[in-house]
Formats: C-alpha cells, structure tokens, sequence
C-alpha cells in the first residue's frame, strides 16, 4: 500500500515537472512580451531604441546600451546575435564611446535610435543614429555616421552633422519657400496657437535653421527594393519629419529631400514596404510616455503620404493594462521582417531605469484591404 501511494507521489510529481517546469525551460518560450527578455547569459537585453538586421542567416540587434542610471551614455551602442530571435548572445559595444575630450560622441553624449544597414556596393556596414554633444542636452539634434567591415563591429565614427544646410526640399515651389521666407520664429513665444501652427505649416523652423541644417532627432532607416536608402527623422523642434535620401555608400546625403507633415509632431518613425505600398508608423511627442501610435500609407518614398488611425487594437495584459490608443505602453523603434512577416519592434520606456526598459515585438496583420493591424500577444512571432 505504502509503495503504492510513493509510486503514485512519484508519478504525479513527474507529471508535475514536466507540465510546469519543463516548459519555463522550453526553447521556444523564453522571451515574451510585458517579461524581461533574458540574453544567453541570462541578463536582460540592453539593446534600445534599435533595429535588426539579417545578415548571412544571422540576426543581429542592435540599440541603446543604456546605464541602469541616467540618460547619458556610459558604453556605446550594444549589439547581440541570435540565429532564431530567441536567443541572443551578447557581442559587446558594436560602436564605443570616445576617451577624447571634446570627441562628438565623448563619454557623456547622448546617443539614440541607432539603425544599421547592409550596403551590397561598398560591402560595409552603415549606422545611423542619433546623436546629442555632451552638456547640451537635446538642442545638437544631429545625425551620426559610422561604419564597419563585420556586424559586430567595431563600427568607426565617421562624423555628425545636421542636415541639409542651405538646402530646400525638392518638392517646395517658388511661393512656397517665399512664404517660408516671410516666417520668423523669434517672434513667436506662444506655441499651439492657431497662427503659430500656421507658421510652422510654413516652414517658420525649415527656415529658421535653412543655413546651420536642420534638426534630426528620432530616426529611422530604410532601404528600400532598388537598393536606395533613406534617413526618415523628427525634424523642426519634433514637429516635422524629414525623408532624405542617402548617397549610394550610405555614409552621406544626396541633398534630396521633403518635409511630412508639417506640424504633425511625429516620432519614433517605423517604415516598411509591402508590395507598392509603404507604411510608416510614427508616435507622438510626450517624452519617455507612451501615447497613440499614427500611421501614414503612401505609394511612394516621397508622398503623399495620408494619415489613417492607430494600427493598434486590443488591451496588453500579463504586465499591465495598457490600452492600443497607448501603444500598449511602448514606442516603436523598427520594423524588420521574419520570412514573410513584418515585425513590429518597439520599447517599453522605464526612464528610472533605462536599462531595464522592456522590449515588445508584435507581428502585423492586415485586413482585407491589405491595411495594417497589430493586436496585442504575449507570444513572439
Ligand atoms: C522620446 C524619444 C526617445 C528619447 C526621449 C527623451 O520621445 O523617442 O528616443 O529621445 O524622448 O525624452
């Protein structure tokens, strides 16, 4: 009898292990959304803010080495691999801060949204990142280039720079850029008043920084089908974005360029391609807080692009209730494709502590007009 019931401890016990247990331990359960997202060395992925790229079967993350304290940088630019986007090894700093005093991007510069590409010509690996000098908060608003012959770098700086110095985007006629040329942002020290809008629809801060170039903060890239790429950024105090096109070794600007819209107060650009159709989705300006996703559809790099409602749908559960007009408590950063699916990459900001912020990838759908849709899930893709 005494065997009996040990027999049958045993085999519940069992049972037990492998219902409960053995699944925390599966392979293919291991980073979900709304949880901390353990590296193979099981700390959480400190990668923000970035993008992946696929490169001879291997993906590779790259984001905001942040310090657990703190805005500015202490590291660089962080980048892990991973052959199944499960799990990911750490391969260290893919571009490192400068010892050098004065160096643009010196210990201490703020450097975001980084985003690196492949460039079949040159046969190098570009980044693009965002980059504010030391001491100066968020008023350098620039552009950072850097470069590298293997994936993992190390990725060389090449320079920062604003954008487009003495330079009006190609679309804008004549009346358009007198008109521009009339505004005055001195004048203005009331923002969201109807005229103030009206001004900056204008181009009141196209012109206001036309000779020292324009302000790149939030960024994004995209290459597109015919190998051409794109730096797509919140421009103009984050109140327009700018698409540029990019030189063919991808480490400058053609000088091609045109506004979004004007005023929209876009960040965060994400941007993917299907068929004819390209979709970007962008957040609002509310800082480290989450807020309604926008989405734009156009046929064309250059516009026109329409506005249409957040693709988002459905509450977030399993951390905290997060609504989709919150974008379930994230912010986008990139968009990349597994197979044939496009995966929505986006931050869950902790500003206390923005190391620890989450990370949530959701596939997107799209309904019968072909029209993207993200419902929340726990589960990666
Ligand atoms: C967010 C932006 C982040 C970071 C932050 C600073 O709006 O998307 O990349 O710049 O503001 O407050």
């Amino acid at each position: 009898m005494k065997q009996y019931a040990w027999n049958k401890g045993m085999a519940m016990l069992m049972a037990w292990l492998w219902l409960v247990v053995t699944p925390m331990f599966a392979q293919d359960t291991i980073l979900r959304n709304g949880q901390l997202w353990p590296d193979t060395e099981g700390h959480h992925i400190n990668a923000h803010g970035g993008n992946i790229l696929e490169f001879d079967d291997v993906y590779y993350w790259y984001g905001e080495q942040r310090p657990d304290r703190g805005y500015t940088m202490d590291g660089g630019i962080a980048v892990y691999s991973s052959t199944d986007l499960q799990h990911w090894k750490n391969e260290g700093l893919a571009l490192q801060l400068s010892a050098e005093p004065g160096s643009d991007i010196e210990r201490g510069c703020i450097m975001e949204r980084p985003k690196v590409i492949w460039n079949e010509k040159t046969q190098r690996f570009v980044m693009l990142f965002h980059l504010e000098l030391k001491g100066r908060g968020y008023e350098a608003a620039r552009v950072g280039f850097a470069v590298s012959e293997r994936p993992t770098g190390p990725f060389r700086f090449i320079r920062s720079t604003r954008l487009h110095a003495g330079r009006w985007p190609f679309d804008m006629t004549e009346k358009d850029i007198e008109a521009a040329k009339q505004t005055d942002a001195a004048a203005w020290h009331q923002w969201w008043t109807p005229q103030w809008m009206s001004e900056v629809q204008k181009g009141m801060y196209l012109w206001r920084d036309f000779e020292g170039g324009q302000m790149s903060r939030d960024m994004t890239v995209f290459v597109d089908d015919d190998g051409r790429a794109y730096h797509i950024t919140s421009s103009q105090e984050n109140l327009t974005l700018l698409v540029s096109e990019l030189t063919d070794d991808f480490l400058d600007f053609t000088g091609k360029y045109n506004m979004v819209a004007p005023g929209g107060q876009n960040e965060a650009p994400c941007i993917f391609r299907r068929g004819e159709d390209y979709w970007l989705i962008c957040s609002g300006c509310t800082g480290w807080a989450p807020n309604e996703a926008r989405m734009f559809h156009a046929k064309s790099i250059w516009g026109p692009w329409t506005q249409l409602p957040s693709p988002f749908t459905g509450i977030a559960t399993g951390y905290r209730e997060m609504p989709a007009n919150k974008t379930f408590g994230a912010q986008g950063t990139y968009i990349f494709k597994k197979d044939t699916t496009y995966i929505f990459m986006a931050d869950i900001w902790n500003p206390r502590h923005l190391a620890r912020s989450l990370h949530l990838w959701l596939p997107i759908q799209f309904d019968d007009e072909g029209v993207p849709v993200i419902p929340w899930t726990t589960e990666l893709p």
